[in-house]
This record gives structure tokens, C-alpha cells and sequence, in this order.
């Protein structure tokens, strides 16, 4: 196996690069401790953080031994049982002082919503490696996080001279994880920015992509959760079927590859073979193909610029026999073009966007919304907060961003 010399990831050359992982006990969260325990030779894990799953924790810790955890429940953190010398961190600061120890090179980001969108503008400001699966981050904070990003890229490329080096660019600071996010970047490796004519982010179109409008007015949850090809928490499946979470990545595309939204289409792409590509000037269009599994785009930003064998099984394309892609439709689907007014009214609607679809999903799933009221939801909830006469309106601060959360939730509960 190639080693994973740390060059690519702010570590030491030739030592393993020490991860943070945030969000340890969730879907992806579990998957990249899976990619971990693969290459125990090339990563050393310096601390794992979970909301509330004491016993998922604890086995993670028995397989990567961290330094370190943090678990958010406070009655979870009181019967966690530790092997000697693990410390635990606790509070309202815990994730923050996780990613910001100075032997942390890399930080994962696999929690939901704006968990960890504070601990990420610390880590970048530490000078640490993200690589996030998180969008919301991007989403709500595109505007607070990427100016950072390009500051330590500009730095990198001063500081070693080589501006072709992994960490001299934006993405080798802030690495995708979502597969859509992560086949644009390897499709953008060693191209020229000006070269870019639009962005081709793939969709699978969901449960409902063939339902009418009557049947998908009358989606239950057990339904929606039955995604066709992918395996994902609850959020983000119930995000694919009404396709918010197409809309949430437009805006994460537009504020990773700085690509304005008119530049960045949706194709359905049924089979979920072809994980996004890219248009280029000259007409060609370059495209990363995989098979559905998250743990080939989670181990490329562990490991970029290197490559490493993978347990993700290789594409069969003559198994595959057919690749079908089609229009959305933004009829039957409204969140997606929800979603696209947001990103282009600014951060303060992009946030209400991302805080009344947590909302939303969570109250569809308990059964007092339907499904269409999900989007019914989103609309008003970027219509009533998504401007504002005050001057933060174009760029909200940190605190200012979650404060809007708070209140978008509210409204959200509330809606009826
Ligand atoms: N799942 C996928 O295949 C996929 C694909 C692309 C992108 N994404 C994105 O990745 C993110 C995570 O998705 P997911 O499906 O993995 O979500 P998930 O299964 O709900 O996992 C979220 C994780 O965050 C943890 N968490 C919650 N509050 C925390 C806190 N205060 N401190 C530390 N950890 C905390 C949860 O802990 P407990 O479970 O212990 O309570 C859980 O481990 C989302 O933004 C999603 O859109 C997911």
C-alpha cells in the first residue's frame, strides 16, 4: 500500500496525518472511521466527538485508540466508559477545542445542520485541514469560511514557493466530502479555473422521481426514506426526495468552486453512477463515475493528492448497460428552485433555507407535516427572513447567523 506521507494534509512529511473527526457516530461519520481503521498506518486519530451515541463511541475508541472525546449529552458523557488515559472534553467549547489542539492536522466534519460551523472557522483560523461532508457550513457561512480558505492557500503557495502544491489551492484546505462536491474536484484537478463553462451537479431524483403530483402529495415517511441508491441518515434522504438537497448543494458548488449559481445545472441522473462532472469552454465535459459509496469521496480528501486503494467496489460499466439523465422538475419538486432563489438572495436566506428544512423534515418524519408542506415551509421561511433592511444583510457575523437559526426554528415549529 502507498503510505500516506501527511504533505497533502498540513501534517509532517513522512509522519501520519492526525485526524479530529466530528460527528463520529452518524452515517458518515461511521464510514470514515471504517476508512480510518483501513489505514491506521497513514492517520493517526486524535479525537472523536458525538452528539449522543455512547456505545458506537465507545467502540470506536477501543478500534483507534484517540487521545481524546467529546460526546454532547451530557448523561451519555456521565456513563461513557473510557480506557485509561482517554480524556473527555465537555461544554459548549468541546468541539472547538478539539479541532483547534495543535496536534490536529486534519479536521473531519460529519455533523449536520450548523453544529460545527463555529468549530470550523477555528479550525481554518489554526491553520488546519477541513475536509467536510457538512454543506449547511457552506451553505449558511460560504461568505465567513472562504476568505479564510483563500488566505491560507495564498500563504502555502508563498510559503513554499510551488503553486502547484496540494495546500496552495482553496480545495486543498476545505476538501468535499459529498460525492457530487468531491467528483467536481477530481474533475478540476490540474485545470485552469477560466476554464470552466458550468458545473454539472448529477441528482438521483429520489423515491418520487417517476410518482405524480397526487402520489407524491401523499408520501409517508417509510416511503420517502427508501432511497433507490444511496444509504444516508434520515435528514438527507428525506432532503433527496424533495430535493433540497440538490438546491443545498448548488450553493455549496457555488461557494467551493466560486461559480456563480446561473453556471451550476441539475441533470437526473437515475442510476447514480456519474457523480457530477464539469463543462469546460471547448465543449468537452469531464465527469467522475464511481459506484454509491461514500467511503471512495471520504478516503480522496483523507488522502488527496494520493490515492489509495479503496473497499468501494469499481464501476462495472457494462453492468451498468445504460446511463439515463433528464431535466428536473422544479413543478413537482419546488425546494430545488426554493433552494436556487435563496442562494441568490444571500446568506441570510440560504441560513432560513437550511433551519426551517431541518425543522421541516423533522416535523414530516414525526407526522405533522406532509410532504408537500416541507416546501411550503421553506418558501415561507426564506420569504419572511430572508431579507432585512439592516446593513448585516448581505453578510451576517457569526453570531448574528446563529441567532437567525434560532429564529427561523421558532417560526418553523410554529408554522402551520
Ligand atoms: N449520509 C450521507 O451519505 C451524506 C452524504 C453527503 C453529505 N452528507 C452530509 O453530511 C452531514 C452528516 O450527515 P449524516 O447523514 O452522517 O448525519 P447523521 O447520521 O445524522 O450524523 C450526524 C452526527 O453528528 C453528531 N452530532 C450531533 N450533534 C453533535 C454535537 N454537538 N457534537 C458532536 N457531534 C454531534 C451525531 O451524533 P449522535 O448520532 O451520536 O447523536 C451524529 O454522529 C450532513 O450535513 C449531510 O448533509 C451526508
Amino acid at each position: 500500500m502507498v503510505p500516506v506521507t501527511g504533505q497533502g494534509s498540513g501534517g509532517r512529511a513522512g509522519q501520519p496525518v492526525r485526524v479530529a473527526l466530528l460527528g463520529s457516530g452518524g452515517s458518515i461519520g461511521r464510514q470514515t472511521v471504517d476508512v480510518l481503521a483501513r489505514h491506521l498506518d497513514g492517520f493517526k486519530v486524535i479525537a472523536l466527538a458525538t452528539g449522543s451515541q455512547r456505545q458506537i463511541l465507545e467502540e470506536q475508541v477501543r478500534l483507534l485508540r484517540p487521545l481524546v472525546v467529546s460526546i454532547a449529552d451530557p448523561r451519555a458523557a456521565r456513563s461513557l466508559e473510557l480506557p485509561a488515559g482517554t480524556e473527555i472534553v465537555g461544554g459548549e467549547d468541546a468541539l472547538e477545542s478539539i479541532v483547534t489542539r495543535p496536534d490536529v492536522d486534519l479536521v473531519v466534519v460529519a455533523t449536520g445542520g450548523l453544529v460545527a460551523l463555529r468549530s470550523v472557522l477555528a479550525a481554518l483560523e489554526a491553520g488546519k485541514v477541513v475536509a467536510t461532508a457538512n454543506k449547511e457550513t457552506l451553505v449558511a457561512g460560504g461568505h465567513l469560511v472562504m476568505p479564510i480558505v483563500r488566505r491560507l492557500a495564498a500563504g502555502a503557495a508563498a510559503a513554499t514557493g510551488d503553486s502547484h502544491h496540494p495546500l496552495a489551492e482553496p480545495l486543498g484546505w476545505l476538501r468535499p466530502i459529498d460525492s457530487e462536491h468531491s467528483a467536481i474536484w477530481q474533475c478540476l484537478v490540474g485545470e485552469d479555473h477560466a476554464a470552466i463553462e458550468r458545473l454539472l451537479l448529477t441528482a438521483s431524483g429520489g423515491p418520487f422521481l417517476h410518482a405524480t403530483a397526487a402520489d407524491i402529495a401523499a408520501a409517508t415517511p417509510e416511503r420517502a426514506l427508501r432511497h433507490p441508491t444511496w444509504t444516508m441518515g434520515a435528514k438527507i434522504t428525506i432532503d433527496s426526495a424533495t430535493l433540497a438537497n440538490k438546491g443545498l448543494e448548488i450553493i455549496e458548488a457555488r461557494w467551493l468552486y466560486d461559480v456563480p449559481l446561473s453556471d451550476i445545472a441539475v441533470v437526473v441522473h437515475p442510476q447514480s453512477v456519474v457523480h457530477s462532472a464539469v463543462h469546460f469552454v471547448d465543449g468537452s465535459v469531464k465527469a467522475q463515475l464511481g459506484t454509491p459509496d461514500m467511503r471512495l469521496p471520504i478516503q480522496y480528501a483523507l488522502t488527496y493528492p494520493e490515492r489509495l486503494a479503496s473497499p468501494a467496489a469499481a464501476v462495472d460499466l457494462i453492468a451498468a448497460g445504460r446511463l439515463d439523465f433528464l431535466a428536473p422538475d422544479e413543478g413537482r419538486f419546488p425546494a430545488l428552485r426554493i433552494a436556487r432563489e435563496a442562494g441568490l438572495a444571500g446568506p441570510r436566506a440560504s441560513t432560513a433555507f437550511i433551519s426551517a428544512d431541518e425543522v421541516a423534515v423533522a416535523r414530516f418524519l414525526g407526522g405533522t407535516l406532509d410532504f408537500n408542506g416541507i416546501s411550503r415551509l421553506l418558501e415561507a421561511a426564506v420569504e419572511r427572513f430572508g431579507t432585512s433592511a439592516s446593513t448585516d444583510a448581505s453578510e451576517p457575523a457569526l453570531d448574528q447567523l446563529i441567532s437567525l437559526d434560532r429564529e427561523v426554528r421558532q417560526f418553523s415549529e410554529a408554522y402551520r
